[in-house]
């Protein structure tokens, strides 16, 4: 998956994350598996899926927050993780460990300051002993973006400015904000490094639906003033699908969709984006009308032990023979529509 080198800000290629079982023979939970995608400079890329699909490990994988299994990840044209994948199938389609050469991977540090998260709770992100001054400042610290005290506490002023806090603030502990306050600093943390790429991990998802669109909207606005790109991680697509240029569907790990917001509201084309968007409300009551809800039954299998093939057949309404042993391809079916599934051929 690529085009024009200049206008992508990151890449990603085949990447897969495992988390090892201890006690258990095999590649553990495969929290990730196969995932390719970019993501436009400035742009929003929206992701989403139900809870435990691996949205969270993609968006901590990609900043090597997690030690990635294998693929390939650039940023700004650089190649900052490549590895092969020691997971392959035997004979008898068990998984077995194979020797691969080391993953070539680059110094993140450099890296860690333009590459930021702002996380799903604010008050567990948040150091209890730090004021919000020192956790504003540490994160200046930590890339020596200060040259004097008074630069220092200056900015750290001006960062609380930013998300809507007085100086007065600086003085005060996390436990002392409410939960929409909390989060706004866990913002000024993530922009006191002037980064150039967030992954938003369901930003207001812990707050109350009061203060929900404030925050989005200063997402949005400093998105706009600071040129920044998002991958912002949801676990419905009413969030996401005002905000995002593109949205990403993952399901139990992989991707099963990928297309302009817009295209992918108008024209889903797997069955399972069809059964996410038939659960967002519609204003329009024609519209509504036409979409039928569809229900999706049986649980979601555990991702320690995925179904073969299309990991979605085992509640899939369509699934056939084929789908149950053969891992559908991710291709492009309209420009810029992702999909992985085979009925679309
Ligand atoms: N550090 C970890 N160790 C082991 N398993 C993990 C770890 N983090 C996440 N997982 C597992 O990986 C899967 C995906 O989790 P996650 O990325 O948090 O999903 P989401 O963010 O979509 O809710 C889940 O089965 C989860 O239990
Ligand atoms: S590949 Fe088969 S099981 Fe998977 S989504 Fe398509 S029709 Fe359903
Ligand atoms: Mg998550």
């Amino acid at each position: 998956m690529s085009e024009n080198k200049n206008d992508i800000l990151v890449q990603v290629d085949h990447l897969k994350k495992y988390f090892p079982v201890k006690g258990l023979k095999g590649p553990g939970v495969q929290a990730v598996e196969d995932v390719s995608l970019f993501i436009r400079r400035g742009e929003t890329l929206g992701l989403v899926g139900e809870s435990g699909c691996g949205k969270t490990t993609l968006g901590r994988t990609i900043l090597q927050l997690h030690n990635p299994t294998s693929g390939k990840i650039v940023y700004d044209g650089e190649t900052i993780f490549e590895g092969e994948d020691p997971w392959q199938a035997d004979g008898e389609g068990r998984m077995v460990h194979v020797k691969v050469p080391k993953p070539q991977q680059v110094n993140m540090l450099p890296y860690r300051r333009k590459m930021q998260i702002i996380f799903q709770d604010p008050s567990a992100s948040l150091d209890p002993r730090m004021t919000v001054g020192e956790i504003i400042g540490e994160a200046l610290d930590i890339h020596k973006l200060w040259t004097s005290k008074a630069e220092r506490t200056e900015r750290i002023k001006e960062l609380l400015g930013h998300v809507g806090l007085n100086t007065e603030h600086a003085n005060r502990y996390p436990h002392e904000f409410s939960g929409g306050q909390q989060q706004r600093v866990g913002i000024a943390r993530a922009l006191a490094v002037r980064p150039e790429f967030i992954v938003c991990d369901e930003p207001i998802s812990a707050l109350d639906v009061s203060i929900q669109s404030q925050v989005v909207n200063m997402l949005e606005d400093m998105q706009q003033e600071m040129g920044l790109t998002y991958l912002f991680i949801a676990h419905d697509l009413s969030v996401v699908r005002h905000i995002s240029s593109r949205i990403g569907v993952m399901y139990l790990g992989t991707m099963v969709e990928l297309a302009e917001s817009y295209e992918l509201n108008r024209e889903p084309l797997h069955p399972y984006t069809k059964t996410l968007l038939s659960a967002v409300p519609v204003p329009d009551p024609e519209v509504s009308r036409s979409r039928q809800r569809i229900v999706l039954e049986g649980d979601i299998p555990s991702p320690m032990n995925p179904p073969t093939g299309c990991r979605f057949h085992t509640r899939c309404p369509y699934a056939t023979e084929k789908c149950k042993q053969a891992v559908p391809e991710f291709k492009e079916y309209g420009p810029d529509h992702w999909a992985a599934c085979h009925l679309l051929g």
